[in-house]
């Protein structure tokens, strides 16, 4: 099958269309014919070198991928060679075919385009499991996201918004900003002009903020435990501004406060399908009915993958850069 294939570790120049065995079906897993793939900012890391997939997974890169089931493994049931499926993947999704366990998949509605699936298990799978499951995001409660016009931050403003929850995010530019206010976010602060602990404690009338999903660490612990309401929750996904810091543990004690931190793509293959069902259950209607969508910045062709991560690394896009590969 064609995948883009990388020899050595790298810059976007590593990215090359070339060939690769076709995957092998196991048990309880299907095979599928992928449509769409679709980038992630792990991509960028794994690329380079410092990301390795965990054990038994594809080292092709690709977190996600919509496509047609081509072949169902032994002991599947509920799916059908045919159906349209969204998948989360622990790699392999820039590439023709990917196999998966049967649980990682999710039905593409049918007013949902197939390519424009690949934009959301990755970011709605996150969001709900550190927003919601870990962070315990409530109607009327309010939401902090870094990185707003991220694919994470543009799925997180819709979910939060479906859930009768308010939003404050944070961007580089107005231009995003006003897309994420466009989006369903109640505020939005542009972090290169305006301190977001300010805006979040005028917003609030300085109570505070009860979830913080934050994938830039180090620099931002500070402003966002002072961001947090009495027993708020700090959830940690990435480090893009750095992994170390000072944290002033009597904030932590006396406001009662939760910091964790969590990733999706090492968890079990069970768990992952408990948290697809469980986000089904929650938002699969707002999904069918296209008030969660993917926000889709551009499609690009699998043979197009260095291009897309060069944008992805400029922080041009706003939402999801997906490659096509039908
Ligand atoms: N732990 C997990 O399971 C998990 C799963 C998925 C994703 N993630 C993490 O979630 C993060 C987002 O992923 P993604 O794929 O959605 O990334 P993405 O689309 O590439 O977006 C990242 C965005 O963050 C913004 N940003 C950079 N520095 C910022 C700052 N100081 N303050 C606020 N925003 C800033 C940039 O936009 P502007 O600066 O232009 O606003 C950039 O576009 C990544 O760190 C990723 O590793 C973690």
């Amino acid at each position: 099958m064609q995948a883009i294939v990388i020899e050595q570790p790298g810059d976007e120049n590593v990215l090359q269309l070339g060939s690769a065995p076709d995957p092998v079906l196991g048990p309880g897993q299907v095979r599928i014919a992928v449509a769409a793939s679709a980038l992630n900012r792990a991509d960028l890391l794994q690329r380079q070198g410092m990301y390795p997939p965990p054990p038994g997974a594809s080292s092709i890169l690709g977190l996600e991928c919509s496509g047609v089931i081509s072949e169902l493994g032994e002991g599947v049931s509920g799916w059908s060679v045919g159906d349209r499926v969204m998948a989360l993947l622990a790699g392999g999704g820039y590439a023709e075919q990917v196999v998966v366990d049967a649980g990682s998949c999710m039905p593409v509605p049918p007013g949902v385009d197939l390519v424009e699936a690949a934009g959301l298990p990755e970011v709605c799978l996150t969001v709900f499991l550190n927003v919601f499951q870990l962070g315990g995001l409530e109607a009327g409660g309010w939401l902090l996201v870094h990185g707003g016009g991220s694919g994470i931050g543009t799925a997180a403003i819709q979910m939060a918004r479906e859930a009768g929850a308010r939003v404050i995010v944070t961007a580089g530019s107005e231009e995003k900003c006003a897309r994420c206010r466009e989006l369903g976010a109640d505020v939005a602060v542009n972090y290169r002009e305006a301190n977001f602990a300010e805006a979040v404690a005028e917003a609030t009338d300085g109570a505070g903020v009860d979830v913080i999903l934050d994938s830039i660490g180090a620099p931002y612990l500070e402003g966002n435990l002072a961001s947090l309401a009495v027993g708020g929750r700090l959830i940690l996904i990435g480090l893009m501004g750095g992994a170390k810091a000072e944290i002033g543990l009597g904030a932590l004690l006396m406001r009662r406060l939760q910091v964790m931190g969590s990733t999706l793509r090492a968890r079990p293959e069970a768990e992952k399908a408990e948290l697809a069902r469980a986000f089904l259950a929650r938002f699969g209607d707002s999904v069918a009915s296209g008030a969660i969508r993917p926000i889709v910045h551009e499609v690009l062709s699998l043979e197009q993958a260095a291009e897309g991560h060069r944008r992805m690394k400029a922080s041009e896009h706003f939402g999801k850069i997906l490659l096509r590969v039908g």
